[in-house]
């Protein structure tokens, strides 16, 4: 049986119109995940929902036990994971409360438990990773968010920094120079994991702000807020329509 993960980040602690609802706490070899899951249908398709940063909101992006939460979704029977995920756009097409499916990415995290593939090796494994995030997750989210009437922002490179903090103004052309155009702090490891346990994973980024430096002076927290409550009706809209 395939259930669809989806992975709720900041501003999405939790999924409204769940039918069915029950939940699950997983353990793995790798301890425990941010969250127990939540089992239950969305239009008829059985989810399985995992809070990125625990239901309360309290683990920042370089404490989150990325190998147990990809761990426990496979375990839970999860073949596709959508990965919601508030960003900073320095994309002028892209400005804040826009859905975006990335379809690259640069890691600029460290320190981070970041592969399976760590111990008790028989051989080195590595990983294709051209092309980091499904082609056929991504086709059926592009439908998807052509069917809700939104415009389908689907090229873009998401920059994974370490946080917790914001970037600095320099980070931010750094990151322009390096081609990014979306800027958050949980890609990675995610992403590498889920294609590690041979796992669809798309990201669904909800732009929250414009990045560090493009927009006066600071950014303001409060704005964040509003523009991921308006991002995240988005992504309900789009998760409704999906079909896999
Ligand atoms: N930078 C990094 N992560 C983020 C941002 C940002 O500007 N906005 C939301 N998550």
């Amino acid at each position: 049986m395939s259930v669809l993960a989806i992975i709720g980040g900041t501003g999405l602690s939790k999924l409204v119109d769940l039918d069915d609802v029950h939940k699950r706490v997983i353990k793995t070899p790798y301890g425990e995940p941010s969250s127990a899951l939540t089992f239950g249908t969305l239009n008829g398709v059985e989810v399985v929902f995992l809070a990125r940063h625990g239901y309360g909101h309290t683990i920042p992006p370089h404490k989150i036990n990325y190998q147990a939460n990809i761990w426990a979704l496979k375990e839970a029977g999860a073949t596709n994971i959508v990965a919601v995920a508030a960003v900073g756009s320095m994309n002028q097409t892209m400005p804040p409360a826009s859905l975006v499916l990335p379809n690259q990415l640069i890691d600029y995290t460290w320190g981070r438990s970041s592969t399976y593939f760590e111990e008790d090796l028989e051989h080195v494994v590595h990983i294709d990773f051209t092309n980091p995030y499904s082609t056929t997750l991504r086709d059926s989210l592009i439908t998807a968010m052509a069917d809700v009437d939104l415009p389908v922002l689907n090229k873009a490179v998401y920059a994974c920094t370490q946080g917790p903090r914001l970037e600095t103004a320099a980070e931010v052309v750094r990151l322009e120079r390096d081609g990014c155009d979306l800027v958050g702090m949980t890609g990675m490891p995610e992403a590498g994991l889920a294609r590690e346990l041979k796992l669809n994973y798309a990201c669904c980024a909800v732009v929250v702000n414009w990045a560090a430096g493009l927009e006066g002076d600071e950014i303001s927290m409060d704005k964040i807020e509003a523009f991921a409550s308006k991002g995240m009706d988005k992504v309900h809209r789009v998760l409704t329509a999906l079909v896999l």
